[in-house]
C-alpha cells in the first residue's frame, strides 16, 4: 500500500493512504506528481500525497465502468445494502481515528469531527436501507400492451467534494449512488484529502467490489476539469462554489451531456421577530453563523431581527458570541478552529475589511485570532445597508450581518432579496407566522425555531442559484436512477 506513518494529538500514530484508491488499491499517479497537505492550526506541512492527472483520472473512470458493466450490475440489491451497513459499521469502529484525521487536515474542532463521523455512518447506514426499495411502477394503459417502468442506475458517477465537511460530503455523495447501483469516481478537495483516503480502506474492508468507489485527490482545474469533460462518465454530482458549478454545467454541455447536480453557495436569512424566545433564538443564531467556523452553504450569514427586541438582542448576542472557545480543534472544549486555508482566510479578512469600509458597524470581533494558523474572530456587523458586498455575498467564514426590520412583508422581501436560495429561518412562537413566512420565503430549507439540523432523512439543496437537484432523504435517489419504459405488445398482430 502507498502509505505513511502519521500522528494525531488524539490518537497517537495511524497509517495514511497517499496514494489514489483505484479498483480497491491505494496506487502511485502516472506521473509521480505530489501536492503538500496544509495544517490549517499551524500553517505547517503534513505530508505530500498523490496527485491525479489527466490519465489518473481515465484510469479512475475506466475501473469504474469496468465495474459498472461487470462485477457490481451482478451484486443484489440486497447485498448493496448489507455492503453499505458494514461500512457504517466500520465508520462507527474508527470514529477516533477518521474525527483526528478530519481536525487534523481540515481544523474542526475534535467534538464536532466525531458528531460529523456518526452522521456519516448514519447516511450510510441510511441508504443501505434503500438499496433494495428502489422500485418502478406499472402503468395501465389499453388491453394491449404491458407497461412497467424500472429506475437503472445512471452509470459512472463523478463526484467532487469540497473541504467544509470532508467526510459528510464523501458519505452524502457516495451512499445514494452505490445504494441504487452506480460506479463512483471522487475527487476531494484539495485541502483536506487525508480523511477520506482514510475512509477508502474501509471500502474495501467492507467488501465492495474493485472499481464500484474510486477515491482520487488532486485538483479542480487538472482532475476536477478531466472529470467533468470525461465522455464516460454519465453524471457529475458537484458541492461547492457557484462559479465552479456554472463551469461544471459548461464541461457538461462541451461533452456528453452527462447529467449535472450542484449543491452551491448561499446567503441564507436568519429572522428573529419579537415574539421569539430570545435567549433561544440567541442560541440557534450563533450556532447557525458560527458553526464549522461559518463555512457552510447553508450558513446563517444575514440576520434580521424585528425592531422591538432589536437593541436587546444585539447585546445578548455579543454576550453569547464572546462565549465561543475559539483554538486548538483537539481541546474538546473547542468550538472554533481555524479557517480550512491561507486562500480562505484571507477571502474573509477582505470582506471584514470591506464591511468596515463601507461603514458598518463592527459590535464584536473583526481580526484575526491570534498570530498563527488561520483562526478569525468571530464577527457581527451591525448597520448594514441591503447593497453592501457583506450583506450580498457569500463570506464562508465566521463573519455575520445584523439587520432591523419593521413588519413580516418588509422582512420576506428582505429575506428573498438574494440571488441564493439555500435555507432560511425564522423564531417566533406564532405558528401562524412560522408557517406564512415559511412558505414566503424561497429556500430549500426554512427552519423553525433552529438552525443547521440538517438530517440524513430530510432532502437538502437549493433554489435560484444555490443549487439543482436534492441531496439526503429519498429526494437524492432521483438524482442517481434514471427511468426506463417497457411497453410490451399483449397481442401478436402487426401494425395496422
Ligand atoms: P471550489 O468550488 O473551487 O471547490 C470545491 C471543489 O471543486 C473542490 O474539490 C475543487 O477542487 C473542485 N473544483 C474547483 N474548480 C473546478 C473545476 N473547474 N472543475 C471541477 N472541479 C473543480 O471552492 P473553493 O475555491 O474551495 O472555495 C471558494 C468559495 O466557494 C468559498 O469561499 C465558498 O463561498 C464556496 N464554497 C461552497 C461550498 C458549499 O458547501 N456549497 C463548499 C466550498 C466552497
Ligand atoms: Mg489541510
Amino acid at each position: 500500500m502507498v502509505s505513511i506513518t502519521l500522528s494525531t494529538p488524539a490518537t497517537g500514530e495511524y497509517e495514511q493512504p497517499i496514494g489514489l484508491f483505484i479498483n480497491n488499491e491505494f496506487v502511485k499517479s502516472v506521473d509521480g506528481k505530489q501536492f503538500e497537505v496544509i495544517n490549517p492550526s499551524n500553517e505547517e506541512v503534513i505530508c505530500s500525497i498523490y496527485e491525479a492527472g489527466e490519465k489518473d483520472v481515465d484510469i479512475a473512470v475506466k475501473a469504474a465502468r469496468k465495474a459498472f458493466e461487470g462485477s457490481w450490475a451482478s451484486v443484489t440489491p440486497e447485498s448493496r445494502g448489507k455492503l453499505l451497513a458494514k461500512l457504517a459499521e466500520l465508520f462507527e469502529k474508527n470514529r477516533e481515528l477518521l474525527a483526528a484525521v478530519e481536525s487534523l487536515d481540515n481544523g474542526k474542532g475534535i467534538a464536532l469531527a466525531k458528531g460529523d463521523i456518526s452522521s456519516c455512518a448514519a447516511c450510510l447506514r441510511y441508504y443501505g436501507g434503500w438499496a433494495d426499495k428502489i422500485e418502478g411502477k406499472v402503468i395501465e394503459t389499453d388491453s394491449n400492451r404491458f407497461n412497467y417502468t424500472r429506475q437503472e442506475p445512471i452509470g459512472v458517477c463523478g463526484q467532487i467534494i469540497p473541504w467544509n465537511f470532508p467526510l459528510l460530503m464523501w458519505a452524502w455523495k457516495i451512499g445514494p449512488a452505490v445504494a441504487t447501483g452506480n460506479t463512483v469516481v471522487l475527487k476531494t478537495a484539495e485541502q483536506t484529502p487525508l480523511s477520506a483516503l482514510v475512509a477508502a480502506k474501509l471500502v474495501a474492508e467492507a467488501g465492495f467490489p474493485p472499481g464500484v468507489i474510486n477515491i482520487i485527490s488532486g485538483f479542480g482545474r487538472v482532475a476536477g476539469s478531466a472529470l467533468t469533460h470525461h465522455m464516460d462518465v454519465d453524471k457529475v454530482a458537484f458541492t461547492g462554489s457557484t462559479i465552479v458549478g456554472r463551469q461544471i454545467m459548461k464541461a457538461s454541455a462541451d461533452s456528453n451531456l452527462k447529467k449535472v447536480t450542484l449543491e452551491l453557495g448561499g446567503k441564507s436569512p436568519n429572522i428573529v421577530f419579537n415574539d421569539a424566545n430570545i435567549d433561544n433564538a440567541i442560541s440557534w443564531v450563533n450556532y447557525g453563523i458560527f458553526f464549522n467556523h461559518g463555512q457552510c452553504c447553508c450558513a446563517g450569514s444575514r440576520i434580521y431581527v424585528q425592531e422591538g427586541i432589536y437593541d436587546k438582542f444585539v447585546e445578548k448576542f455579543r454576550e453569547r458570541t464572546a462565549k465561543n472557545v475559539v483554538g486548538d480543534p483537539f481541546d474538546p472544549k473547542t468550538f472554533q478552529g481555524p479557517q480550512v486555508s491561507q486562500t480562505q482566510f484571507d477571502r474573509i479578512m477582505s470582506y471584514i475589511e470591506h464591511g468596515k469600509s463601507e461603514g458598518a458597524t463592527v459590535e464584536a470581533g473583526g481580526s484575526r485570532h491570534g498570530t498563527k494558523g488561520y483562526f478569525i474572530q468571530p464577527t457581527i456587523f451591525s448597520n448594514v445597508q441591503p447593497n453592501m458586498k457583506i450583506m450580498q455575498e457569500e463570506i464562508f467564514g465566521p463573519v455575520c450581518s445584523i439587520a432591523k426590520f419593521t413588519d413580516e412583508a418588509d422582512v420576506i422581501r428582505h429575506g428573498n432579496n438574494t440571488t441564493y436560495g439555500l435555507a432560511a429561518a425564522v423564531h417566533t412562537t406564532n405558528l401562524n407566522t412560522a408557517l406564512r413566512v415559511s412558505a414566503a420565503l424561497k429556500a430549500g430549507t426554512v427552519w423553525v425555531n433552529t438552525y443547521n439540523t440538517l438530517h440524513h432523512q430530510l432532502p437538502f439543496g437549493g433554489f435560484k442559484e444555490s443549487g439543482i437537484g436534492r441531496e439526503l432523504g429519498e429526494a437524492a435517489l432521483s438524482n442517481y436512477t434514471q427511468t426506463k419504459t417497457v411497453s410490451i405488445r399483449l397481442t401478436d398482430a402487426p401494425f395496422s
